[in-house]
Formats: structure tokens, C-alpha cells, sequence
């Protein structure tokens, strides 16, 4: 074909420089022959290819290398067969050996119960325990005099409240927000500690007991204790005695009610609730009983939560703190939870 012809011409210059390359393979081709493998130029197979313009030698192994391919080719790429660098084979080999080595000396290989503890001694959990202890004896001085401090006077002490403070909000956040909140608003059954209202008492001492030892719990025989009685369930009162009661609780709180039946519950209410709940209904810190006139609701203040509340009754729990605790640390939480702004 006249187009082929065209291509293969001399005259051709991009089959000119083409000519030239064949010619100059041919050339490093005949080099190669004249010098058997084992001679100096047998070398060349092995180093690396240089950058730069090619000599006619290089070409040469470049064609010899392509002799000794593995044969993987993929779309008319040869694998060469080259052995890996030295440099990087050696790094290979030593991390191989820096890799079993570490496992001798550093605790690394499992065993039934514990590990091999390596022949450097290191002990991450003694470690750890030091850390801990050095911790405590920096803080040893300070957490004494907070031990000893009268409780009300924690706050006037500056450097005494700034350690309380600090070291409160970490207990807090380790130990009471789970129920608590993590800003300390409380949820159903779990106390608003930030307001002030109070169940069994906002004083740094009413707080430091409540901490202490804990709301009905069966773990502590000082535990703050009362148990509101289940008027529905255990039918102290029937059905309609409740609904008047509940009215009247809605009217004591300010809330919607039905008149009638609030005026019988408030003879219901004098009868079976003013000895926790008080005569107003304000509530009795001693009983942990809760105010029922004001907006602030422990289980909730809408008109079935009340039914459930007086029906079932609650029976709300917080663990002892005095056997997880330290005393400086009940200190330190009691003073933050005083300090968060409804402290008494
Ligand atoms: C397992 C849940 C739980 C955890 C954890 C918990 N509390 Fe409580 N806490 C309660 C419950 C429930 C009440 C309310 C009990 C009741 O109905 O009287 C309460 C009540 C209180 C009260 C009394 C509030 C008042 O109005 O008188 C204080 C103070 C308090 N908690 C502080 C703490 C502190 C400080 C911690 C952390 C050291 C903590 N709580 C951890 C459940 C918990
Ligand atoms: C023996 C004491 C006691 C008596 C009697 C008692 N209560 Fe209570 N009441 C409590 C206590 C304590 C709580 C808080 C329960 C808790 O936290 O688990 C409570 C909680 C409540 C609540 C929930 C308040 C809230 O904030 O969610 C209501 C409503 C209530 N009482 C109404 C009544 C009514 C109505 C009566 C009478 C029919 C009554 N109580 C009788 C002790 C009592």
C-alpha cells in the first residue's frame, strides 16, 4: 500500500530517526556477542539504568534484560526479572529481626494467664500504679486539708474551693452524670441538681450525707430512707379517691383541674399526704419528700404522671458513695454539686 511505502521511507524523517535506532541495537547487539558474560561488560545486566541519554551499551542490556523476563507479561508489559535492591532487601531482613528481638525484651508473647513480661522488666501496669500514686502524693497535701476543712468553709478557702471545684467536676463527670446529666439537669426520677429545690436538702451538709451514703439503697443502713406508700396498687384508696387527689395535687401546682373533684381530694390529700407532703404540700426535706406546689417535677406534673406517681408510687434509688469514693472526693463533688448555683 502507497501509505505503508510512505511510512517505511527513508525519506520519511520519523522513520529516519527510527533507522537510526534499529541500526544502533544492531550495533549493541554485535557488542554483546563479542563479549561473553563473566567479562567486566557482563556487569552492566545489574545496575541500576541510569537517567539520561542511553550509551549503546545500556540499550544493549536493556535488550538483554528483556531476555531474562519473568514471562508475566500484561497488555505488552514485560516483567523484568531483576534481583530487588540490596538496600532495601537488608532493611527488610533486619526489621524481621529488630521485630522477633522486641518481642524478647518488651512484654509481647500471650500465655494462658498474663504475657511474657521481656527482659527489660517493663511493666505498664506498675507503671501506671506509680503514675497514680505520684498523682495522689502531689495531691496528698491538699486533699488532707480539704478532709479536715469544715465543710462551709471549703467555699471561703480560695485554694481549697479552686481544688474542690476542679477536682469535683471530674468525679461528677466519672460518677453522677450518667443519672445526673452531664450538666448536672437531671431527667425523670433523676434530680435537676442545678436548681434549688431540694429533696432531702441543698446545705453542704445535707449534700455531703446525701453523697455519703447514698437513697434507699440496701447497701447502706444510713442511707436517706422513706418510702411513699402505693395508694392505687396496694389499694390504701379506690380509683375515685385518686382521681380527687390528683385533682387537688393539680390545683396545689397551679395547673387545670376540675373544682369538684379537687375540693374532696384536698380531705383525701389531709388524710393520707400531709405527713410527708406537709399541709400546703410544700414537702419535707427529712422524708425526701418533694414540694408539689411549685413547677419542678421529679416524675413529671401532668395530670397522668401524678395519677401514676400516687397510684404506683416511686422509689427513687441512688448508691452509696462513701465505698467507691474517698472523702476528699465526696468533699470535692459535694462541693461542686453546692457551688452549680441552688446550694443552700
Ligand atoms: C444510679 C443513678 C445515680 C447516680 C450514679 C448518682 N445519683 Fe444522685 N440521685 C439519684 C436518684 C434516683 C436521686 C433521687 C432519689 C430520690 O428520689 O430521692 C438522686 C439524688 C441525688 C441528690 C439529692 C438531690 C436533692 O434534691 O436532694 C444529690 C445531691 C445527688 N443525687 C448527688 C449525686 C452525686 C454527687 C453523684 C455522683 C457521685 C450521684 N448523685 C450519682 C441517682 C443517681
Ligand atoms: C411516707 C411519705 C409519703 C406519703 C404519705 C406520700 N408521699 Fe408522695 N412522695 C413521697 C416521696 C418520698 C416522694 C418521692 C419519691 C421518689 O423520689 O422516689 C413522693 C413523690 C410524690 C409525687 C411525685 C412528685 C414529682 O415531683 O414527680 C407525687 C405526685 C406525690 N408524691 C403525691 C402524693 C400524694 C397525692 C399523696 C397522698 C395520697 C402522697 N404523695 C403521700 C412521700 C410520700
Amino acid at each position: 500500500m502507497a501509505d505503508k511505502d510512505d511510512h517505511d521511507s527513508p525519506e520519511n524523517p520519523d522513520n529516519r530517526i527510527k533507522l537510526e535506532r534499529m541500526a544502533a541495537d544492531d550495533e549493541a547487539k554485535k557488542q554483546i556477542l563479542e563479549h561473553p558474560s563473566g567479562e567486566p561488560e557482563g556487569k552492566n545486566l545489574h545496575e541500576p539504568m541510569r537517567v539520561g541519554p542511553r550509551t549503546g551499551r545500556q540499550r544493549a542490556s536493556r535488550m538483554v534484560d528483556e531476555v531474562s523476563s519473568t514471562g508475566h507479561e500484561w497488555d505488552g508489559i514485560t516483567e523484568y526479572d531483576n534481583p530487588m535492591p540490596r538496600w532495601w532487601l537488608w532493611t527488610f531482613y533486619l526489621t524481621i529481626v529488630w521485630a522477633i528481638a522486641y518481642t524478647f525484651f518488651y512484654p509481647a508473647w500471650p500465655l494462658i494467664n498474663s504475657a511474657t513480661q521481656g527482659l527489660l522488666g517493663t511493666n505498664y501496669r506498675l507503671e501506671l500504679a506509680q503514675e497514680i500514686e505520684r498523682y495522689d502524693a502531689a495531691n496528698a497535701d491538699i486533699q488532707g486539708r480539704l478532709v479536715m476543712a469544715d465543710l462551709n468553709e471549703i467555699a471561703q478557702d480560695p485554694e481549697l474551693a479552686n481544688y474542690a471545684g476542679n477536682a469535683g467536676r471530674a468525679v461528677f463527670a466519672t460518677w453522677c452524670a450518667q443519672c445526673h446529666g452531664s450538666g448536672a439537669a437531671g431527667s425523670k426520677g433523676y434530680p435537676n441538681l442545678l436548681d434549688n429545690e431540694w429533696l432531702w436538702g441543698g446545705t453542704m451538709e445535707d449534700i455531703h450525707l446525701t453523697v455519703t451514703h447514698g437513697i434507699r439503697n440496701t447497701d447502706d443502713p444510713d442511707a436517706r430512707y422513706s418510702e411513699m406508700p402505693r395508694f392505687g396498687a396496694d389499694e390504701l384508696l379506690d380509683r375515685q379517691q385518686i382521681d380527687q387527689v390528683v385533682e387537688y395535687v393539680l390545683a396545689l401546682s397551679g395547673q387545670d383541674h376540675v373544682a369538684a373533684k379537687a375540693a374532696l381530694g384536698e380531705e383525701v390529700f389531709a388524710d393520707n399526704c400531709v405527713a410527708c407532703h406537709g399541709e400546703d404540700g410544700t414537702g419535707d426535706q427529712m422524708q425526701g419528700a418533694p414540694n408539689l406546689t411549685d413547677a419542678v417535677w421529679l416524675y413529671g406534673g401532668d395530670r397522668q404522671t401524678i395519677h401514676d406517681s400516687v397510684y404506683y408510687a416511686r422509689f427513687g434509688v441512688m448508691p452509696n458513695w462513701s465505698t467507691r469514693l474517698s472523702e476528699a472526693d465526696i468533699r470535692a463533688v459535694t462541693h461542686y454539686v453546692h457551688s452549680l448555683g441552688g446550694g443552700e
